[in-house]
């Protein structure tokens, strides 16, 4: 540790016991609260609110006679195609844009990382579970972004609960956009800050809220994403951070669905928004989409890093770090990034190409900017999931995505392209969806 970061872990060790207290109080150790009045429930789980919902669901899932869409195990995977249930499905459930996660090169890379470091360093890595390979893989995401550092996390959602929780507090504002993901969101619900948001993509919007609210507050953080995977379309990046430092808030950008996906060379919002490392103070992305393995980063600045490598629950500390393996495979494919354009221009071509064609057939593709995602937006749940269901036993594996994940009315199939998609295998999906939606009439 170098003397700059030893004072820093110094001055660090106060902060920490007052985050301790705080967070102590916010998990119902400290403060003693007046509690409401309860019936004790006794110990079975059978009648938590979770299963209720889910008996309910299958219940009409049964009386609709649709087929359970979720958990369906898959065995193998061919570039686009999945084999479920021994059928080659063309499939658009899965995040692999770049089709990395089945290419030979990342798994050479996991193998022979497995040879050195077996299969986990089993440990925290702020104790024995360093390896040289986390470091290389750290400073390779801040050459990436142009950022003094990098640190890596076990999963990406983590990443966002583990950062946000972290770095704010009971006297910090949380402002979202609408559509951000959960993990943010779950994130904002451990810090305990206070939390609003903002319409979808809306920088007067934001601009109000932060006239009123910004100075109640220590610190206040912007939480956006690059690429919004419900929808597919483009953050409205450049004019938030503009809104964001007039009023002296941190910028926290999700890039899980625009790394890869968006610029000329899949480099994000940076090359497609023309955004600097700078403008953006919490730089965060996922390695379980086009990076092709699991887990999480964040980049920024070397305080920022630090602070979190020391501090943050579930980055070094208090759990056991990302396998050697998936950081050997992240690394491979952020570096064939670079040299394999071919990977992010199929992809680039396959999504407008879809967008297009599902235009002209007269699909609603919502507010998609033909992204890697693109929604065809049904409306009603029970024929969307019909829909879903009559398209998977015709070879195309796709999800519904219903109320409460979008808002009622609003269900939709989302469709993840893939860089290995042909132009045939889009063709036969969305002729399949129009010649469904026919004879599919609401129950
Ligand atoms: C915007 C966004 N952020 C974070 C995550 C979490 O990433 P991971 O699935 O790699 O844990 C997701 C997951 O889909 C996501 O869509």
């Amino acid at each position: 540790m170098s003397s700059n970061a030893r004072t820093l872990a110094k001055q660090l060790i106060v902060g920490k016991a007052k985050k301790g207290r705080e967070l102590a109080g916010r998990f119902g150790h400290a403060p003693k609260k007046p509690v409401e009045r309860v019936t004790p429930i006794g110990r079975s789980f059978d009648n938590h609110q979770g299963i209720i919902a889910l008996l309910g669901i299958n219940q009409h899932l049964e009386d609709s006679q649709i087929e359970n869409p979720y958990f369906n195990a898959w065995s193998e995977r061919k570039g686009s195609r999945l084999l479920i249930d021994n059928q080659w499905k063309i499939n658009f459930s899965s995040y692999n844009y770049l089709d990395m996660a089945s290419d030979a090169d990342l798994a050479e890379a996991a193998k022979q990382a497995i040879d050195q470091y077996g299969t986990s360093v089993s440990a925290a890595r702020i104790v024995s579970g360093q390896i040289p390979l986390y470091e290389e893989l750290e400073a390779e995401f801040a050459d990436f972004f142009g950022t003094e550092d990098a640190l890596i996390f076990v999963s990406g959602f983590l990443t966002n609960v583990s950062t946000i929780g972290y770095l704010f507090g009971e006297k910090d504002l949380i402002v979202h956009d609408a559509l951000i993901h959960n993990s943010m969101i779950s994130g904002a619900l451990m810090a305990g800050s206070r939390r609003l948001n903002f319409a979808h993509n809306d920088a007067e919007a934001l601009d109000k809220l932060l006239k009123i609210h910004r100075n109640r507050h220590e610190r206040c953080v912007v939480l956006i994403e690059g690429v919004y995977s419900m929808d597919g379309d483009v953050g409205n990046v450049q004019a938030i951070i503009e809104v964001a430092n007039r009023h002296h808030c941190s910028v926290m950008l999700d890039e899980a669905h625009s790394l890869g996906t968006i610029g000329k060379t899949g480099r994000g919002a940076q090359e497609a928004m023309d955004i600097k490392p700078d403008d953006v103070d919490i730089w965060m992305g996922s390695l379980s989409k086009s990076l092709g393995s699991v887990g999480g980063y964040i980049a920024g600045s070397r305080m920022l890093i630090e602070n979190l490598r020391y501090y943050a629950p579930g980055a070094a500390l208090y759990c056991a770090t990302t396998p050697p393996a998936s950081a050997a495979a992240a690394l491979c494919a952020l570096r064939k990034l670079k040299t394999e354009t071919w990977r992010v221009k199929n992809l680039q071509e396959n999504s407008s190409y879809f967008l297009k064609r599902a235009n002209e057939l007269g699909l609603n593709t919502g507010i998609s900017d033909g992204t890697a995602v693109v929604p065809i937006i049904i409306g009603d749940t029970n024929i969307a999931l019909e829909l879903t269901a009559r398209l998977n036993k015709q070879g195309i594996n796709v999800q519904a995505i219903f109320h409460p994940v979008v808002p009622d009315g609003e269900a939709r199939l989302r469709f993840f392209i893939n860089t290995a998609h042909t132009p045939k295998e889009l063709d036969y999906t969305l002729n399949k969806i129009v010649e469904n939606m026919k004879d599919i009439r609401p129950s």
